[in-house]
């Protein structure tokens, strides 16, 4: 049996190739090949070129083919930080803010997270899960193929257990790949407030860590290291224990305010830091030497009314590993547009729709420690792409607000299609 797909007909073909990381300067190199073709077999790559040359190869003849008729092929867009599980938006605290209520305000007078935190308790698996694929449909309709998810809801054992097998139950129930983040420590919980900071940590640190790296239901841990939930200390401590169990530190870090999470996060080895609209001088300059990513979220300040926007171009400049990522949460980002991402990073961030590209593919790969077999459309990594309506790659994030995303494609297979897919039979 035939299981060859020939593409054609890529007016910009984004391949990103190269080695990834990007930092500086080839941050700018999208690898663009004109009237572009791929050739996919059994879900990889097995070849990436200008049409000519790919479809002289022997097993184009024989191929399935689908014409592409013009438009602009790239990467799948690597999101590499949501919070998908959770029960319910917080529509009610959206218009409060718009009022004038500040987002730490209403999380002080016990909305905001613990907000969430009470329906997602109130929440059967059933209906998580329904939400999380309604979720997950839009995410792959947005040209989105893999899906950082992080608990962080629960901040119990039972319900923080009980996000964390979701992750790995919605893995075989739809095509998008999910990479699981323990968030146990992502504020104290209502229950441990009167009796301290330090004995919710405990259950953190001993049941929660030790059943979470026994059963790998995550491979990365995460921690909110801010005012109003951990410090510093209290971060150092959270992250080395997960790392005594296997899971890779990655961190919320200098959102509202500047903690040095930053800087323990390159100390640490973390995979990516993320927000970072605090950081100072000497934060990008230690980011920059580090493999440490700079994932940038400016959903978050877009939905909050924030001003203050992440220094993008010097993170860029330093060198720094600059990620993008929606932050899909109810209460600081409820998007799941990486298009819309690319409009605000433009817009707000001053980056280049090309930096912006880079930014949410291979960079954002790396940031999930995935650059090997995601992120970018070379000869043996995952065949996950996305199709743009559009004829120039610069009209994604020129067009805001809107999804041109046309066809997306995860491990050779189509998982969504704006009109009916156009593959022709060999
Ligand atoms: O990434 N900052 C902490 N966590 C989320 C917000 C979570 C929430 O408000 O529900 C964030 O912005
Ligand atoms: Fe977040």
């Amino acid at each position: 049996l035939q299981n060859s797909l020939l593409i054609t007909g890529a007016s910009q073909l984004l391949t990103l190739r190269g080695r990834g990381p990007r930092r500086g300067k080839a941050l700018s190199n999208l690898g663009i090949v004109k009237d572009g073709a791929l050739l996919v077999r059994d879900g990889l790559i097995a070849a990436v070129g200008p049409r000519a040359k790919i479809e002289a190869l022997p097993e184009a003849k024989t191929a399935e083919k689908m014409d592409l008729v013009g438009r602009v092929v790239l990467p799948g867009f690597v999101d590499s930080h949501t919070h998908l599980i959770h029960a319910a938006s917080r529509a009610e605290e959206y218009e409060l803010k718009i009022a004038g209520a500040s987002y730490e305000e209403i999380a002080r007078k016990g909305g905001g997270i613990l907000n969430s935190v009470k329906k997602l308790r109130a929440a059967t698996s059933e209906e998580l899960e329904k939400r999380a694929l309604t979720a997950l449909k839009q995410f792959a309709a947005c040209g989105t193929t893999t899906v950082e998810a992080k608990s962080g809801y629960g901040l119990s054992v039972e319900s923080e257990l009980k996000i964390l097998f979701l992750h790995s139950e919605l893995q075989g129930k739809q095509p998008l790949e999910i990479v699981s983040t323990f968030l146990g420590a992502h504020v104290v919980p209502e229950e441990f407030r009167a009796r301290g900071a330090e004995r919710y940590i405990s259950v953190v640190l001993e049941p929660l860590l030790r059943e979470v790296g026994k059963s790998r239901l995550a491979e990365f841990c995460d921690v909110f290291c801010d005012r109003g939930a951990f410090t510093l200390a209290q971060t150092r401590q959270i992250l080395e224990e997960g790392k005594r169990h296997g899971l890779t530190p990655r961190v919320h870090a200098e959102q509202l305010t500047r903690t040095g999470a930053t800087q323990l996060a390159a100390k640490l080895g973390a995979a990516s830091c993320d927000h970072l609209e605090q950081v100072n001088t000497s934060d990008i300059a230690v980011l920059a030497k580090s493999n440490t990513v700079a994932t940038l979220l400016p959903g978050c300040d877009f939905h909050l009314g924030l001003k203050q926007f992440a220094p993008a171009r010097k993170l860029i400049e330093a060198g720094a590993i600059v990620a993008l990522a929606t932050d899909y949460n109810p209460g600081t980002s409820p998007t799941l547009s990486m298009p819309m991402i690319l409009s605000l990073a433009c817009t707000q961030l001053r980056m280049t729709p090309a930096q912006a590209i880079t930014a949410a593919t291979i960079n954002a790969a790396y940031a999930l420690r995935r650059e090997k077999r995601i992120g970018s459309l070379e000869v043996g990594k995952l065949a996950d792409l996305a199709v743009f309506e559009v004829a120039d790659y610069r009209e994604i994030p020129y067009y805001f607000g809107v999804n041109t995303c046309w066809m997306t494609m995860k491990r050779g297979v189509v998982v969504h299609a704006a009109n009916k897919t156009t593959i022709q039979p060999a």
